[in-house]
This record gives structure tokens, sequence and C-alpha cells, in this order.
């Protein structure tokens, strides 16, 4: 398998342009910036206990008008919080901005987890140890693409491994065979009911299937090409999570900025799943 990761060495959060660092992460590789500045304050380094977290919560996450949920602490540690998280997409903004500027981002909540990943106990649909690309039940996004950032920010070097799996033609061609048929009629009823935000299109229930399918196929998780990465502290990495076969295995203490953005601002929209996936069926899919 051709590395699936590239590593880049720059020392700015301001970067040029960069066409091949843009195909690589339009085709579905996780590009990792190992020197990137983001100093962790005295103050700061109280935040990093999972007694931050307000109970039943499993992270907290920042609005994008900078209202914080899911912590507990007192004042002046909220506050230092909300500026750490805020810092950290202020950074990963003029990453990506000046990566690539055509991208018309639109950015979700900032979330901080401050819990170690073997210590999460979550459903087997839920499961993000499990080689999957990401897709929600509640929240079809109808093919627009969805772009990650995340840091490292473990104060003892504990790094946060990843696995990542295979391109996601490969993924299609394994699975899309065992799709269950797109039901408009069911889709209606889950949007009626208000189980999805929007009514679900057929690309977003391809890629639901798909996610669940791969995380069911125990046999897939343990014979798929994979490879695993151990992101260490400070580490920044990036890439399409609804494209990139991914799971995370260890680690605590991450920050991770999501944003979303229409096909039509992807510098090569032909390397999308969306357009993967119409080539493979023979339609276009919304
Ligand atoms: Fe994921």
């Amino acid at each position: 398998m051709e590395s699936q990761i590239v590593n880049i060495g720059v020392k700015e959060w301001k970067i040029n342009h960069n066409y091949d660092w843009i195909n690589a992460l339009e085709s579905g590789k996780v590009i990792h910036f190992s020197n990137l500045p983001f100093n962790i304050s005295q103050t700061e380094k109280k935040l990093l206990s999972p007694l931050i977290l307000k109970k039943n919560c499993r992270n907290v996450s920042l609005s994008t008008t900078n209202q914080l949920k899911g912590a507990e602490c007192d004042a002046y540690l909220l506050d230092a919080l909300t500026n750490l998280m805020k810092r950290f997409r202020q950074n990963a903004t003029t990453l990506i901005t000046s990566l690539a500027p055509n991208y018309k981002l639109e950015t979700s909540p900032t979330s901080f987890r401050p819990i170690q990943v073997e210590d999460r106990k979550q459903s087997y649909r839920g499961n993000d140890k499990l080689l999957h690309i990401d897709a929600f039940t509640t929240r079809p996004n109808h093919g627009k693409r969805i772009l990650r950032v995340f840091i490292n920010i473990n104060p003892n070097n504990i790094p946060r491994v990843w696995r990542i799996g295979e391109p996601f033609e490969n993924v299609a061609n394994n699975f899309l065979h065992k799709v269950k048929p797109y039901s408009s009629w069911q889709a209606s009823f889950l949007h009626k009911i208000k189980i999805t935000k929007s009514l679900r299109s057929e690309y977003d229930h391809i890629m639901l299937q798909l996610h669940d399918i791969m995380k069911f196929d125990s046999n897939y998780q343990s014979n798929a090409e994979q490879i695993i990465i151990p992101f260490y502290s400070g580490s920044v990495w990036v890439c399409f999570s609804d494209q990139t076969s991914h799971s995370v295995l260890s680690g605590q203490f991450m920050m991770e900025q999501t944003y979303n953005l229409p096909l039509s601002s992807l510098y090569n929209p032909d390397s999308s799943p969306f357009a993967i996936l119409s080539n493979i069926i023979g339609k276009k899919l919304l």
C-alpha cells in the first residue's frame, strides 16, 4: 500500500499554498505536521485532566460563538480553557486557509477530549477503535466534506496512536455490494420523527452503511491493509475523515477542529467519496 501519511516539517501555522499536499489530502491521505508551535502554559496544564468534565460528558466543546459546554471548573479555569481551544481553532483555520485558499470552510464546534482512549466505553457502532470512515446517523451532509484538524496536547509525550486503513476506493469496492438499498420512504420517516436533522440522501445512506459494515466485519478489521502511526505531543494531523479509513487505539488529551466544505470548493472533486461512489454505481448520487 502506498503510504497513507505525508510528513510535513514546516514550523509555522501559516504555510504556502501547496498542490502536492492538497492532492495528498484530497486523495484520502493524512498530512502530518510535527513541528508546529503550540505552547501550553502552566495554567493550561491544570486543564489536562478528565476531572474538568461535567458528569456524563465525554468531551468539552467550544461553539463557534465561544460558548463552552461539557466542562465544570472555576471561572478562571473555564476562561483559560476557552482561550486554549480558541487559540487552537484560530491556528487550525490559519493552517487550512493558507494551504487551500479555495476551501469554503464552515466551522463546526471545537472539541477537547481529556479521557484516555483505552478507558472509553462505547457501543460497537460508536467504537472509534475500529477502522471506519466518518458518517453520522443524525446529521446527513448531502455530500459536503468533513475535514478535521487534530492536535495531541498530552503533557507527558504519550502519543495518540491511530490506525490508517486502505484508500476509500478500495473500501467502496470491498463493501458496496453489501450496502442495503436506499429507501426514500425510510429517509422521510427518519426525518419526520426527528432522528435525522435533515433528509438522509442516498449518498448519506451509503456512507453510513459503509461506516457500519466496516466496523462490524472483524475479519476486515484484523486483515485489511493498515498502518499504525503514533502522533506524539505537539503533533498536528489533518484528514478528510469521511474518506480516510481511520481508528484511534490509545492516547489522552487531544483537541480537534472540524470543518465542512462543499464539494465544489475542492481542488480535485473527482477524488472525493461522492465521485468515487457515483463512478462505481454509475449514477450521480444526490
Ligand atoms: Fe472517526
